[in-house]
């Protein structure tokens, strides 16, 4: 008996020890790292400048620390191309174990990342691709940007109401363009105006001459856009170059064309121009005040609607982490970011429990001079505004 116990008890001293060495790399890992993928070069550089600098912005004013553990991020670039994305995210997993998957800055590279988000169970927040579908891919993801049903539907009952019967649409060629080109049409047609042509222009090297004058000939009463993030500048010139400012055709669109990065570049023909989105920098609250300073002085460029993304993208990782108590346990992450609402520099947000997508007040904005600058000035609310189409299942 003595001898079994006294065995007992080096073997409790023989397993506390195995124990203190099983625990001493847990030790270490008192970090938790953050894969930030960004298409930081390439044409769509500055949708990963802008979440970089929010997202790095956010650790500098909330610390470093949260629920015990040190906050790393890790930024790659991917170009802007899906297969470079798919390499990032899995070296980001089984080299630098990462706990959270974040950034996607176009659609196709939220759509390659999904499948490892599902087989690692890691949370993946998409900070800015906006094709409703893409919170659909995996029981992973969490969005914190918007989807372009969401925002479009705004301009589309504006349009509505303020007498444009017929409108033709331009939108970039993959899945926000066509969520926009379809939300757009189905509003404005249950609202009794018409559609009269749909293009589609392709996401790279866009020529959007031969098209617009068609417009031209054509002459509806608006014409609908959407193109990504940085892409708006080329529109508008072209826009004008073609004599479409003096033509009589309103010129409307989600706030994607007329992001901030570029609205006050766009020149004084770009006032007038109605929007809807859910970002302005221009928008009226003390939240967004403070941001917008905060973030001017860390990055020399005023934020977009990217930075914002960013910024909540990165909140809602650290109050999971805070509900958590640290842990780093993917499907309980997910569980403690559904459902979690705050007050943004956009205003009010929540991350709705079923879908896992964002709900947000969507403004109709028109570009007019604020000091001198141009900006999206904000003049009517749709209030908590969930993704429609999957409202709509
Ligand atoms: C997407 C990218 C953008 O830059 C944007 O403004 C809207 C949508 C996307 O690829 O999902």
């Amino acid at each position: 008996m003595t001898s079994k116990i006294a065995f007992s008890r080096r073997a409790a001293i023989a397993l506390g020890g195995a124990l203190m060495l099983a625990t001493a790399p847990a030790m270490a890992q008192e970090t938790v790292k953050v894969g930030l993928i960004l298409p930081m070069t390439g044409p769509f550089a500055s949708t990963g400048r802008q979440i970089e600098a929010a997202a790095k912005l956010y650790i500098a004013e909330k610390g470093a620390t949260v629920a015990g553990k040190k906050i790393e991020l890790i930024v790659k670039d991917d170009t802007g191309t899906p297969d470079v994305t798919r390499r990032i995210a899995q070296e980001l997993l089984v080299n630098d174990k990462v706990s959270f998957l974040a950034g996607f800055g176009l659609t196709p590279l939220a759509f390659a990342v999904a499948p490892l988000a599902t087989q690692s169970k890691t949370p993946m927040i998409v900070m800015a691709a906006a094709t409703s579908s893409i919170t659909e891919q995996s029981p992973f993801i969490l969005r914190t940007s918007f989807t372009l049903p969401q925002v479009t539907i705004g301009i589309a009952d504006w349009a509505a109401k303020n007498g444009i019967k017929k409108a033709m649409t331009l939108v970039s060629d993959y899945g926000p363009g066509i969520d926009a080109e379809k939300a757009f049409k189905d509003r404005l047609t249950a609202a009794g105006g018409e559609v009269t042509g749909e293009v589609r222009i392709p996401l790279r090297n866009p020529d959007f001459a031969p098209f617009l004058q068609r417009v031209s000939d054509t002459k509806p009463d608006a014409l609908f856009v959407f193109v990504p993030s940085g892409v708006g500048s080329q529109f508008m010139k072209q826009f004008v170059e073609r004599g479409l400012d003096k033509s009589g055709v309103r010129l409307i669109a989600t706030g994607d064309v007329t992001d901030d990065d570029i609205v006050d570049s766009m020149g004084d023909v770009a006032l007038g121009t109605i929007t809807s989105h859910h970002y302005s920098a221009a928008h009226d609250s003390a939240e967004n005040k403070a941001f917008v300073a905060a973030f001017t002085k860390a990055a020399n460029v005023r934020p977009n609607f990217m930075a914002v993304g960013g910024w909540d993208g990165m909140h809602l990782i650290y109050e999971a982490l805070k509900k958590t108590n640290g842990a780093t346990d993917g499907t309980a992450l997910v569980e403690a970011m559904k459902g979690m609402k705050w007050v943004s520099p956009r205003g009010p947000i929540s991350i709705d429990a079923k879908t896992r997508d964002i709900v947000q007040n969507v403004y109709v904005r028109k570009i007019e001079k604020v000091d001198g600058k141009l900006y999206n000035v904000e003049f009517s609310t749709f209030e908590a505004v969930p993704d429609p189409v999957k409202a709509g299942k």
